[in-house]
């Protein structure tokens, strides 16, 4: 039997990375596509070239082309999408909002109108937990809570759920969509992992940036939250769990489809799952600064600023539903993770 053929969309970042190796690695044909605006494609592709032992095929271009992606579609014909393109800057997406819904919802759009005409119906989506009402749900969230947005970035994502729900219902898409927040990017074996171009926007990479002196010092953004140590509490999670939840999750719809689920009027009933995919386990800035710390051996130099656009005190979820029907759990603790991307960056500093 033929391989599946997975296309996987981003703008060159990292969870796409480790999902490609790990799909490529688990049999899967995997097709790349990436416009090449965030990191260093050579680097990137030669790594997974040794993790996968195969060339994996690349396409420079964006979700938002139409007759690119038409193209791709018709030589490649893949039997599924793995859809991460997005941009993803809470902050950046609150200055320059109509980017966001640019890149993340006209991107979104010209894909599935692509994946309609060629009838490629089997598609995983990287949402976010920031669709869910951090002001007015109890954390830890589940999939049912109450969805709401304080951003352009989380307003595109609710968006591009809602996209997906509709082709689910009236297009017979099989969908699911995994809700994350903070992956932290590297791979065990430091060939994979976050290596962003200019000034990083997330944590982790800041905090080794100004380890490794690159960057004088980490403002952290406001200490007088409403959690135990005054700063926020995200769920962080290692790279390679959030890679192994895309691909059980599109085994578990693979496994879907095939039971053939029939409505009472006889027609296939297309699959609509939405799956948290996070630790359970929050932390807070300054213990990230500590494990941190705690990993590069010295102090990282910081100071107390104001609080960030966009920042909410709290977002941790339930992962309980994954672990019940994906047989999905988290297996490396926020330490490993932090440890490989230290191990990444200085093996690859400047990369
Ligand atoms: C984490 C915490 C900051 C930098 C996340 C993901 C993003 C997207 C949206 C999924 C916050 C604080 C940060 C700094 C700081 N994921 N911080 N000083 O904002 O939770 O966004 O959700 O859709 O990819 O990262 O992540 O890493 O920017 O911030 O104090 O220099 O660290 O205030 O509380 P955030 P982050």
């Amino acid at each position: 039997m033929e391989p599946q053929k997975i296309l996987i969309t981003w703008w060159l970042g990292y969870i796409w990375s480790h999902t490609a190796a790990l799909f490529a690695q688990s049999g899967y044909e995997v097709v790349l596509l990436d416009n090449l605006s965030n990191t260093h494609k050579d680097q990137v592709l030669s790594s997974l070239k040794i993790l996968t032992w195969k060339d994996l095929t690349f396409y420079e271009g964006d979700v938002r082309d139409y007759d690119f992606l038409d193209k791709v579609f018709e030589q490649e014909k893949p039997d599924g999408v793995i859809h991460f393109a997005a941009k993803k800057a809470v902050w950046e997406s609150c200055h320059d909002p109509f980017l966001y819904y640019d890149n993340n919802i006209n991107g979104t759009i010209t894909l599935l109108e692509i994946m309609d005409k060629y009838q490629v119906k089997n598609l995983i989506f990287s949402s976010s937990a920031t669709v869910y009402d951090a002001e007015k749900n109890v954390p830890p969230f589940t999939e049912t809570d109450r969805l709401n947005t304080t951003n352009p970035y989380w307003t595109t994502k609710l968006v591009m759920e809602f996209l997906l729900k509709d082709m689910s219902q009236h297009k017979g898409f099989n969908v699911i969509c995994l809700r994350y927040f903070n992956p932290i990017w590297a791979h065990h074996s430091w060939l994979l992992g976050e290596n962003p171009k200019g000034i990083p926007t997330n944590l982790v990479p800041y905090l080794l940036k100004v380890a490794k002196k690159e960057i004088e010092k980490i403002t952290i953004f406001w200490d007088n939250y409403p959690t135990p140590d005054g700063t926020c509490i995200r769920d962080y999670i290692h790279i390679e769990d959030l890679a192994q939840a895309h691909l059980q999750s599109y085994d578990y719809l693979l496994k879907k489809v095939e039971k053939e689920q029939i409505t009472e009027e006889g027609n296939l009933a297309p699959a609509f799952e939405i799956f948290n995919i996070w630790t359970g386990n929050g932390k807070s800035v300054k213990e990230m600064l500590n494990i941190a710390e705690t990993v590069v051996w010295e102090e990282i130099n910081n100071e107390i600023g104001e609080r960030r656009d966009g920042d909410v005190a709290v977002s941790v979820a339930n992962p309980i539903k994954a672990k019940q029907i994906l047989w999905w759990e988290p297996q490396k603790s926020i330490v490993e993770a932090v440890e490989d991307a230290w191990n990444f960056y200085s093996a690859n500093k400047g990369a």
